[in-house]
C-alpha cells in the first residue's frame, strides 16, 4: 500500500485528511466527466447532471450565458466537496475558457494540488501549458490523469516524453495501460502490483482489481490477452529503467508528477487517481500573509475570498464569497473580524457545498471551502480571522489587456450604470477606471468574450444596455511609489491618470514609450502590470 505518512502528526485528523485540488486541462480533455465520476465514487450520484449542464467544452458565448442564467448551478459546481475513503475532498472548479485566466489563477490560490488531465490523443495542449505554468509559479503539486485510453492514443512513453518536455517535470508512471484504443484492455497499477481491468458494457463500473505478485506471476496471462502480454512486460521493464521512480517527497515540491492511464467515460482509473490523491497531494498547507505565515493547525480561524459571485438572485443582489478556510476549526454563527474594514460579520448562513446542493456549514476546517452570502461588504483578497490583524497575500490582479469605454444606452442611467460597472469589479469580472479627465468609465478586461458577457450581464441583471466603445487607452499601469512621488507625477501627467475601482492610481497610455518614458523619468515611480488584491 502506499499510504504516504503525513509529515504534519501535529494536525488535527480533520485537516489532515482534507485535499483541496483544482484540475487543470484543455477543453474537451474530459474535466467534466472526470468531476462527474468523481462525484459518483464520492456518493453524490445525483450531481452528475448538473456537472453536465456546466461543461465547459466548446461552449460559446450563448452557452455560457445560458449557464450563467442558472447562477445556482454554476455556484453548487464552483466548489465541491465530497469524502471518499479516509479523505474529505474539496474540488475547485477553474473557468476553462482563457479569457477567464485571472480567475483560474485565483482559483489556484485556494488549492494545495491540481489534477493536469490530458487527452491521450492530444498529449499536452496549450491552455494545460499555461494553466500548468500558473501551477508551476505556485509551486503547486500536480498528479496527471491521461484520459481516453479507450480510443486511439500516442504511444506511453511518447506521451510521458512530451510531458517532461514541454512542461519540465519529471513523469513517474502510475499506471502502465496494456492495449490501446480498441485493444484497451486495462492498466497495470505499479504503485501497488495489481490489475486493473475495464469493463466496456457498464461505463459506470468500477473496474476489476487483481492482485498480481510481480510481472511472472501466471495470474497475468490469465488476464491479458496473448498479443499483448509480452508488450506490457517489455514496456514495464523498460519503464522502470529508463523512467524516474515515484518519489513523494519530489511530488509535494512539484518537481514530478505522477501518471495514471485511463477512461473518466468509463469509470476507469479514476479511483486509482482518487487514492493517488489521497495518498499524494499534501493535507492543507500553510497560508502566506502578512505579517506572518497561517499553519492550518492554529485553534483560530482565519480564512481569505478568492472569489465572488454576485447576483445570484438578480432581485436581492445578494452575492457569495468564497472563502478558503486557512485554519482552525469554523463552527457557524461564529463571529470573525473582517481585516479590511476592521468590522466584526457574525457569519450566520454559510454554505457548503457537498454533494448534490449548498448546504448550510455547521462547521467546516482549514482547507474546506465555505460560501459566505453577503451584500458586498466581502471582495477578493479579504482576510477573515478571529481578530488578529493577518492579510493573506499572493492573490493577484493582471493589469487588463484589452481596454475600451463604456456607455449607458440612456444617459440619463450614467449612476445606474456606475454601480453595475463597481459590482463587477468587485467579482472580479473586469476592472473599472474612471479617468482624471473627462466624463465615463473605461472598462479593461483580459479576454475579449468578458466584453460581451458583461454587456450581456449589465443588460439583464441591471435592466441596462450599455455600449461598448474604442477607447484612447491600451494599457493599464499601477502606479506605486510614495505619496509625494506619486503626487508630483499625477500632477504632470494628468492625461493619463486614471483610478481603478479600489481608488488606486493608473497611469493608461497607448504607448509603449509612454511606459519606458516614465522609467527614465520618474526613478521614484514604479508601473507594475499586476498589484495584490487586498
Ligand atoms: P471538458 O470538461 O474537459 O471540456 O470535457 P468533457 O468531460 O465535456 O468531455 C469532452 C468529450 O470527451 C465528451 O464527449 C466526453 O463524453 C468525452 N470523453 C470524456 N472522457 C472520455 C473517455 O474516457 N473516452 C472517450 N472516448 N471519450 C471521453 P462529447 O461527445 O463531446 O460530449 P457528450 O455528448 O458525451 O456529452
Amino acid at each position: 500500500m502506499l499510504d504516504a505518512p503525513s509529515n504534519r502528526p501535529d494536525l488535527p485528523a480533520e485537516i489532515a485528511r482534507r485535499r483541496t485540488f483544482a484540475i487543470i486541462s484543455h477543453p474537451d480533455a474530459g474535466k467534466t466527466t472526470l468531476t462527474e465520476k468523481f462525484l459518483l465514487y464520492g456518493g453524490a450520484i445525483q450531481m452528475a447532471g448538473q456537472v453536465r449542464a456546466k461543461g465547459e467544452a466548446r461552449r460559446t458565448r450563448s452557452d455560457f450565458m445560458k449557464m450563467e442564467q442558472d447562477r445556482g448551478i454554476s455556484v453548487s459546481a464552483s466548489a465541491m466537496s465530497f469524502d471518499y475513503g479516509n479523505f474529505r475532498y474539496n474540488l475547485v472548479d477553474t473557468p476553462g475558457h482563457s479569457d477567464f485566466s485571472e480567475d483560474t489563477y485565483r482559483t489556484l490560490t485556494a488549492v494545495d494540488a491540481a489534477i493536469m488531465v490530458i487527452d491521450g490523443a492530444k498529449g499536452v495542449e496549450s491552455q494545460t501549458q499555461k494553466l500548468f505554468e500558473v501551477c508551476r509559479l505556485r509551486d503547486l503539486p500536480i498528479l496527471t490523469f491521461c484520459n481516453k485510453m479507450d480510443r486511439e492514443a500516442r504511444d506511453t512513453f511518447e506521451i510521458i516524453d512530451e510531458i517532461q518536455e514541454n512542461l519540465a517535470i519529471d513523469v513517474t508512471p502510475a499506471s502502465w495501460p496494456i492495449g490501446m484504443g480498441q485493444d484497451f484492455v486495462g492498466c497495470y497499477d505499479l504503485l501497488r502490483d495489481r490489475l486493473e481491468l475495464m469493463d466496456r458494457a457498464d461505463r459506470n463500473k468500477v473496474a476489476d482489481s487483481i492482485k498480481i505478485e510481480g510481472l511472472d506471476d501466471p495470474k497475468l496471462a490469465e488476464h491479458v490477452p496473448d498479443h499483448l502480454l509480452e508488450q506490457l512486460k517489455e514496456e514495464i521493464e523498460m519503464a522502470r529503467e529508463l523512467l524516474p521512480r515515484l518519489d513523494p517527497q519530489a511530488v509535494a515540491e512539484g518537481h514530478m508528477t505522477p501518471i495514471w492511464f485511463g477512461s473518466a467515460i468509463n469509470s476507469f482509473g479514476v479511483r486509482e487517481l482518487m487514492d493517488g490523491i489521497g495518498n499524494l497531494a499534501p493535507e492543507p498547507q500553510p497560508a502566506r500573509a502578512e505579517p506572518r505565515q497561517i499553519a492550518p493547525e492554529e485553534k483560530k480561524v482565519s480564512g481569505f475570498v478568492f472569489k465572488v459571485q454576485a447576483n445570484m438572485d438578480p432581485k436581492h443582489r445578494d452575492r457569495v464569497a468564497f472563502v478558503r478556510l486557512s485554519s482552525g476549526h469554523f463552527e457557524r454563527g461564529m463571529k470573525l473580524t473582517h481585516v479590511r474594514s476592521k468590522k466584526a460579520m457574525t457569519i450566520s448562513a454559510p454554505v457548503l457545498f457537498l454533494a448534490s446542493d449548498r448546504e448550510l456549514a455547521e462547521e467546516a476546517w482549514a482547507g474546506d471551502i465555505i460560501g459566505i452570502p453577503n451584500h458586498g461588504q466581502l471582495r477578493i483578497g479579504d482576510t477573515l480571522t478571529e481578530g488578529e490583524a493577518l492579510r493573506v497575500t499572493g492573490i493577484p490582479s493582471f493589469a487588463p489587456e484589452l481596454l475600451q469605454g463604456v456607455r449607458a444606452g440612456d444617459p440619463m442611467k450614467a449612476k445606474h450604470l456606475e454601480k453595475a460597472l463597481f459590482q463587477f469589479a468587485e467579482e472580479g469580472a473586469a476592472k473599472v477606471f474612471k479617468p482624471n479627465i473627462g466624463s465615463g468609465y473605461i472598462v479593461g478586461v483580459v479576454g475579449a468574450l468578458q466584453f460581451e458577457v458583461l454587456g450581456a450581464r449589465i443588460e439583464q441583471e441591471y435592466g441596462l444596455p450599455v455600449r461598448f466603445e474604442p477607447s484612447q487607452f491600451t494599457s493599464a499601469r499601477w502606479v506605486h511609489g510614495d505619496k509625494a512621488a506619486v503626487e508630483k507625477f499625477v500632477n504632470a501627467n494628468k492625461q493619463h491618470i486614471a483610478h481603478d475601482n479600489d481608488g488606486d492610481v493608473v497611469y493608461m497610455t497607448r504607448l509603449q514609450w509612454d511606459i519606458d518614458r516614465v522609467a527614465r523619468d520618474y526613478p521614484d515611480i514604479t508601473l507594475s502590470a499586476t498589484k495584490e488584491m487586498m
